[in-house]
């Protein structure tokens, strides 16, 4: 009786350990996702007018980024070991094995940011700043984000 008793609590921790790890592999997830809403839900949608030009919601969007990519060295700190349930991308393996290269994509898109930061003034500089971030996006998605579907 207390042997099996034993074997279920094995069991039950290690559940909770997969939990634990599903949730940051959502926590990270979850970063990125915010990173997006601001730059394709807001700013590129107002490069193509599916919204409307609006400079202070750009420099919010632009502000909220900046806050979000600041977190990504830390967020990424734990290896999850797995994707979230169902997702379209994934943190390569990559990522863990040479966090240092990973977080060093991250000053790029401050930087960039810095650049543009306070300079929107109408849709064309709105489309620089776009495209400058995004490339910098990109430089870290190439090696260390995958395609899962
Ligand atoms: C230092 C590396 C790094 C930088 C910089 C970075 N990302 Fe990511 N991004 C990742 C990784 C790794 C993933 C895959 C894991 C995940 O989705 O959590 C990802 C996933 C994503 C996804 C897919 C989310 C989903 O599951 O639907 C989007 C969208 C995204 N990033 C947008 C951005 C944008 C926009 C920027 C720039 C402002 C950016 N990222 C900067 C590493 C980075």
């Amino acid at each position: 009786m207390k042997r099996t008793m034993i074997v279920a609590g094995t069991i039950l921790l290690g559940a909770g350990a997969v939990m634990a790890q599903q949730e940051i592999a959502v926590q990270q997830d979850n970063l990125m996702r915010a990173i997006a809403k601001n730059q394709y839900g807001v700013i590129q949608k107002m490069t193509k007018g599916d919204i409307p030009f609006d400079k202070k919601a750009a420099d919010q969007a632009i502000a909220s980024i900046e806050a979000d990519v600041a977190k990504i060295a830390k967020t990424f700190e734990v290896n999850p070991k797995q994707d979230v349930v169902d997702a379209t991308y994934g943190a390569s393996q990559k990522v863990w094995q040479n966090k240092a290269d990973f977080d060093s994509k991250i000053p790029p898109v401050q930087k960039a940011i810095a650049d543009v930061k306070g300079k929107i003034k109408d849709v064309a500089s709105l489309k620089a700043a776009y495209t400058a971030i995004n490339d910098r996006c990109s430089d870290c998605h190439e090696t260390y984000r995958v395609k899962l579907k």
